[in-house]
């Protein structure tokens, strides 16, 4: 997170006596990232964060992975997924993994109950809210959250959600760190002219989240998998806290489409960063204004990245005739040359303005299959441009 923020009460001087109104001591957490040697956080904790009375070893969820053999474009459709029991899901537990690879675990939840409280150890989380709103509650406070919004959890933040309604979320769960791209900010951190949102864009807590409680269970993703710790106290007992290192919020709707006379290439959309794969938003926005230009991509073959999209509004304009829709993903891998649907290319000359939103994530390794996308796949995709298939 680029720049600072203070919440609650802090001591003037870090690393010194401060007192609760009882006269105890309050404990310093320092939640840093690469050591030392990178932003942080210094929290003040009404009781011990380091005191946990159990561990117990928890089955995980996230399930295996296959891989993308044969390697094909695929399809699929998340707005056909169906839970057990759809009353009873939590964007924790009830996460489906949709795609995987050794730097980032993608996953789908249409949540409907509040999660347990979750702490991922293993990397920072972007969760996007497809659909729904709710209350995200973190250590470092609470975050409102609503359609549109990139939330940003660093690692080992402990937080939860309660939806209100059904939260429809696209989770990626990074085995590092994901902020915004470093081309947009300037040495010490701030989002320089050119960047398509800046600090203003962004929200994080404002006051602490003080709860009560004893014996109080946090799951624990870390690198060998899921514990459940338990809590001598409640750990959301954060009087205060400041730093530069805190869970945020930003809305695409608030990403200002960079435009040009002929198309521009993806890296003009790209939102966030994150270790091997870059996430970017496709926003409703004026097209290519050259009196000749096609505003539908060209053809392209990324050969270092497979390129997963997610789309979220309007008309997606090079995909129509696809079968996608609102709630779709489309996986383009590497090996693959993609590009717009038959027809697509002359039906979009003379368009002045697409209404589209889509979500794009690259990632710099092939991404496997989960159980999810196993379970709602349109098996057709992959011939649409020729329009015959194997059948
Ligand atoms: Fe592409």
């Amino acid at each position: 997170m680029p720049y600072y923020r203070r919440v609650g009460q802090i001591p003037r001087k870090r690393h010194t006596q401060f007192r609760s109104p009882a006269g105890s001591l309050y404990a310093e957490e320092l939640m840093g990232v690469e050591g030392f040697s990178s932003d942080s956080a210094l929290l003040y904790h009404r009781h011990l964060p380091t005191a946990i009375v159990d561990a117990q070893a928890v089955p995980d969820f996230r399930g295996s992975l296959t891989a993308n053999h044969p390697l094909k474009p695929r399809h699929f459709r998340s707005q056909e997924l169906k839970w057990e029991s759809p009353a009873d899901v939590d964007a924790v537990t009830g996460r489906r993994t949709l795609f995987g690879n050794s730097d980032v675990t993608i996953a789908f939840a249409a949540a409907t109950t509040p999660s347990p409280l979750y702490r991922n150890a293993a990397g920072d989380e972007l969760l996007y809210v497809q659909a729904g709103s709710g209350v995200v509650e973190t250590i470092y406070g609470a975050l409102e959250v609503g359609a549109g919004d990139y939330l940003v959890i660093p690692t080992s933040a402990t937080y939860r959600v309660l939806p209100s309604g059904e939260l429809r979320l696209l989770i990626l769960e990074a085995t590092g760190h994901i902020g915004p791209p470093r081309r947009y900010l300037s040495t010490k951190g701030q989002f320089l002219e050119h960047a398509p949102y800046c600090e203003r864009d962004l929200r994080g807590p404002t006051e602490p989240m003080l709860a009560e409680g004893t014996d109080v269970d946090v799951l624990v993703r870390h690198r060998a998998g899921l514990t459940r710790y338990t809590y001598a106290n409640h750990p959301f007992d954060v009087v205060g806290w400041d730093g530069c290192l805190y869970p945020w919020v930003f809305n695409i709707r608030d990403f200002e489409p960079i435009t040009g006379r002929v198309h521009q290439p993806p890296p003009v959309h790209q939102t966030f960063e994150g270790p091997n794969f870059v996430v970017c938003s496709f926003c409703p926005r004026k097209v290519d204004y050259h009196p000749d230009a096609i505003p539908v991509p060209y053809n392209h073959a990324n050969v270092d990245s497979d390129e997963l999209m997610f789309y979220v509004g309007g008309n997606y304009e090079a995909r129509k005739g696809s079968g996608i829709g609102i709630g779709s993903l489309s996986l383009h891998p590497a090996g693959f040359t993609h590009g717009p649907q038959p027809g697509a290319a002359e039906a979009s000359i003379g368009a002045d303005y697409f209404d589209e939103t889509a979500v794009m994530v690259d990632t710099f390794r092939p991404l496997d299959l989960g159980e999810a996308a196993d379970a709602c796949e349109d098996p057709r995709y992959a011939w649409t441009w020729a329009q015959r298939g194997p059948d």
